[in-house]
């Protein structure tokens, strides 16, 4: 078991949805396994003139109801006397100098190893990084001490941004000090396609274009954008969903195997996959790239708001809350394969997976006497919810005559581990601490992502009269996303909430 050195964990933005909703809970499961050292602090940082006691009311009211027995009780009331607050404006330096004698007066084992959470908004990145140099409280000492700092994403709102972001940081911190999170390489079912990908002699050698006839990839959300509209107004589905999570999980099913199984040669093949996409430019954009907006509608008879009706989103925004395109990687391995990404708020379900569509049987004569077309093998590797892996082929129906019918062989999580897989915030944290980076970005690879959504982000911009569809809340999105498999009879797989259910019995 990894347990980290003795540390403080300091989040700014330590007040936000996100310190409350994730990074608390995951911090506190940890510490419940006995994963974080015996001396540690957490500072909260925020705007707000909270003493330590209001914030730790504060904490305990939003974890409160996911502790239930005596023993948690305990073992959150000492988590909860390891945690403090300091009110901090970014804009002013005193508030840093504060911060520093503050840590200070924490135990002196604590106060070697620093980690700097950015939980906040991304125009804060690059002043605080600053100030934390300035401060000398970035500076490590070999085999000393060590310092950190994590950052949310997004990381910049296109290429020039992301690199002059990067450029900023690097003037404050090294490469090996940063670490940009991606939630969805934490996710335990993401990491399975490591797993599953190179511990398997069977998937192996099927796992390229002589095989491997198409890829879908989905990240679904049966939700608005709730109290989020500020944000996504600026954002949309290809910078919110496209650029990081779905771009990262593409090039973890699509990489080469890499030499080692260690951070770096895992990094480099991923980000030789984001370098291989192939740029979609111009009029290609029409073609290949779909995006639409949730429009007022009933979901299981409740009338549901619009995006244009959604607090803090303008009543014009030509935002795209879904996207699909098709895109292609062009290498050896994948060359003519397209892998077709999709994503949306307000779709029917919450659910991501990713379809491998293997080549169909190229065998005419059960084609023939089955008298029906006979499926494509399909695997399904399901991210979320009802996380695990799905095998769909054919078989001969019971009785006279000849007939295939598909059936499935799958795998839930749920039978493997008695409670719920951990958060990706648990092991993201954890790995930050022991000062490993291999299920974090590298700025490479982020850069590389960027390169590849510009073309589309400009094009859009340029051209506002490019489509943008309407879709009912709580439908899988516009029905002209069939337009991308060009006139072939190749449709969408539309996921339940169950793995395995078919469209029959689809709860969503
Ligand atoms: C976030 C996006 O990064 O990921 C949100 O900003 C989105 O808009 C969320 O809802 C999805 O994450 P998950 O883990 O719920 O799939």
């Amino acid at each position: 078991m990894r347990i980290p050195q003795a540390f403080t964990l300091i989040i700014f933005g330590g007040t936000g949805d996100l310190s409350h909703r994730k990074l608390f809970p995951a911090l506190f499961e940890l510490y419940q396994q006995k994963r974080l050292p015996a001396q540690f602090r957490i500072m909260g940082l925020g705007r707000k003139n909270f003493t330590d006691e209001i914030y730790r009311a504060q904490i305990s009211d939003s974890l409160k109801q996911d502790i239930e027995s005596p023993s948690e009780h305990k073992a959150f009331e000492g988590f909860l006397g390891l945690i403090h607050y300091q009110s901090l404006d970014v804009a002013q330096k005193a508030g840093f100098l504060k911060l520093q004698e503050r840590i200070l007066s924490f135990p002196s084992e604590v106060q070697n190893n620093l980690l700097f959470y950015l939980a906040t908004a991304p125009d804060f990145f690059a002043p605080v990084a600053r100030e934390l140099a300035n401060l000398k409280l970035a500076q490590e000492t070999p085999n000393q001490s060590w310092r950190r700092i994590i950052l949310e994403k997004p990381f910049g709102t296109d290429l020039k941004s992301a690199e002059q972001l990067n450029t900023e940081l690097l003037t404050c911190f090294q490469e090996h000090q940063i670490y940009r999170i991606d939630h969805y390489l934490g996710k335990e079912s993401v990491q399975n396609i490591l797993a599953f990908r190179f511990a398997n002699g069977l998937f192996l050698p099927l796992w390229n274009r002589r095989h491997i006839h198409r890829v879908e990839v989905t990240a679904a959300e049966s939700l608005g954008v709730e109290d989020r509209g500020g944000y996504y107004d600026n954002s949309g589905a290809l910078r919110d969903m496209i650029q990081n999570h779905l771009l990262q999980l593409l090039a973890v099913i699509a990489m080469e195997p890499p030499n080692h199984f260690d951070a770096d040669s895992i990094r480099d093949e991923k980000a030789k996959v984001l370098k291989a996409l192939r740029p979609i430019q111009g009029s290609e954009i029409h073609d290949q790239v779909i995006r639409g907006q949730y429009i007022s509608s009933k979901i299981r008879g409740e009338q549901v708001p619009g995006y244009r009706e959604e607090i803090n989103v303008a009543p014009q925004s030509t935002r795209e809350t879904f996207v699909a395109m098709k895109a292609f990687i062009d290498n050896e391995r994948w060359q003519g394969v397209p892998f077709y990404i999709r994503t949306g708020k307000r779709l029917p379900t919450r659910v991501s997976e990713v379809v491998i569509h293997f080549n169909g049987p190229g065998h005419k004569l059960i084609q023939e006497s089955s008298g029906e077309h006979v499926g494509e093998n399909i695997l399904v590797l399901r991210i979320q919810p009802d996380e695990g892996v799905l095998l769909k082929f054919g078989l001969k129906v019971p009785g006279a005559g000849f007939k295939i019918s598909p059936v499935g062989m799958d795998f839930h999580y749920s039978d493997l581990v008695e409670d719920e897989l951990p958060e990706a915030y648990e092991r993201l944290i954890l790995d930050a601490l022991v000062g490993d980076d291999t299920l974090y970005a590298r700025a490479d690879a982020l850069q590389a992502a960027w390169r590849f959504v510009d073309p589309i982000l400009e094009y859009w911009r340029d051209h506002p009269n490019t489509k943008l569809y309407g879709y009912p809340a709580g439908t899988w999105g516009p029905p002209e996303t069939l337009s991308l498999f060009e006139g072939s009879e190749e449709d969408w797989r539309y996921p339940c909430k169950n793995l395995s259910s078919d469209d029959s019995y689809c709860e969503l």
